[in-house]
């Protein structure tokens, strides 16, 4: 038996929700809520059990994942009153976790997207005999992530969580948010309080000479902190870049789930997906896009790399390039809008009010 724990609350800055009432591990990813790809995953690595340590909309995840009888889990769930940060959510669940006090457990950020190879750590962890073995990728900009600098032997000597100067940038491998703990040292971290796993109980156990293990492993990974990140893994799902047994349906360069219409002259490509109910009209053209449920998008649109909001309506021969519409939505006819844009949910945009090119 292997069994998980699963992050998936915090203050909530990064998780937002793209479209306002549905938080981010539930906005569905190549057609199915992203946590789903998550915990398929883990069950096809031979995880059995998984607890779900939330901090807030926790009420979301129960109803749809249930008991996880489903994926051919066993999920449990457990809520902070007051998020507890990373370290302190594990130590939370520490009562729910069946493994005795040698035996490993896994740990997953909840927003990654990664071909991650699970039983490869586990085996790592068990051949190192290790304390904690961590997933490490390489990245252009390390900034906004865990430095995790190794020695020769892959044995971490330091964790330098969101380095703040140039001194402090000492390597390109970033900690990737999936460990394996010995269930031991889960015990230890101090329960009742706030703690980072990253800012404490990796700098405190490095301090006291505990042995992390880091594996360098270069394959598919992507943090979904923005919107333009969670397309581009959506559409990296599809394309089966990502690999995931939860997509629902062959990879390729478009999902079209039951009950959408797509018109026979629009051309889906690069992974766009076309959610439950949603129409897509006359000559439309959408690249690497999510258009979730019901969304309507009308004749002659072209949408790039960008997310449509369930039931959000983009209006005739209106260009979308890197944009986000929430729910409900509705972009009028002849409008253009480009990268980083966000289009409330709900909001009504006129036809013909945003152009970023000359006048025709
Ligand atoms: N239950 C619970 N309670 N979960 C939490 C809490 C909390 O108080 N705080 C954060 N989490 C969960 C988040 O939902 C997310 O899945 C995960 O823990 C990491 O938190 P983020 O807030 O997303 O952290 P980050 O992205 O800035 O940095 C983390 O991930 C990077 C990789 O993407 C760190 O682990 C970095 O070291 C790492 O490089
Ligand atoms: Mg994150």
């Amino acid at each position: 038996m292997t069994e998980a724990i699963l992050l998936v609350g915090g203050k909530g800055t990064r998780l937002r929700p793209l479209t306002v009432n549905t938080p981010k591990p539930m906005v569905p990813a190549a057609g199915v809520p992203f946590l789903t790809h998550q915990l398929a995953r883990a069950r096809a690595a031979g995880v059995d059990h998984i607890v779900l340590a939330t901090s807030y909309l926790a009420e979301v995840f129960e109803p749809y994942f249930g008991d996880g009888s489903s994926l051919g889990l066993s999920i449990e769930y457990v809520t902070e009153d007051e998020p507890l940060g990373t370290g302190g959510a594990i130590r939370n669940v520490a009562s729910r976790l069946r493994s005795g006090p040698d035996e490993p457990v896994l740990i997953f950020n909840g927003d990654i997207l990664t071909g991650l190879d699970i039983r490869a750590l586990v085996d790592t962890h068990r051949s190192s005999g290790a304390d904690v073995s961590l997933h490490l990728t390489r990245v252009d900009d390390p900034r906004a992530f865990g430095l995790v600098p190794t020695d020769p032997t892959g044995r971490v000597t330091a964790f330098l969580e969101k380095p703040q100067t140039p001194e402090e940038i000492v390597t390109d491998q970033i900690n990737a948010g999936a460990y394996v703990f010995r269930r031991s040292v889960i015990d230890e971290i101090p329960a009742g309080r706030p703690v980072s796993v990253e800012r404490e109980t990796f700098p405190g156990l490095l301090a006291r000479g505990a042995h992390l293990q880091g594996m360098v492993d270069s394959t598919y990974w992507l943090d979904l902190g923005t919107p333009q990140a969670f397309v581009r893994g959506s559409a990296d799902l599809v394309l089966g870049r990502a690999p995931s047994p939860a997509v629902p349906g062959r990879c390729g360069d478009r999902l079209v789930l039951p009950t959408a219409q797509v018109a026979p002259d629009a051309k889906l490509t690069g992974g766009t997906v076309v959610g439950h109910g949603a129409v897509v009209g006359a000559g439309a053209r959408i690249v690497g896009s999510t258009i979730l449920a019901d969304a309507v998008v009308e004749p002659g649109a072209v949408i790039t790399d960008s997310l449509v909001g369930a039931g959000a309506r983009i209006g005739a021969r209106t260009v979308l390039s890197g944009a986000v519409v929430g729910d409900g939505a509705r972009v009028g006819a002849d409008n253009e809008l480009r990268e980083g844009v966000r289009v409330w949910c709900d909001a009504l945009l006129p036809a013909a009010s945003l152009r970023f090119s000359s006048d025709q």
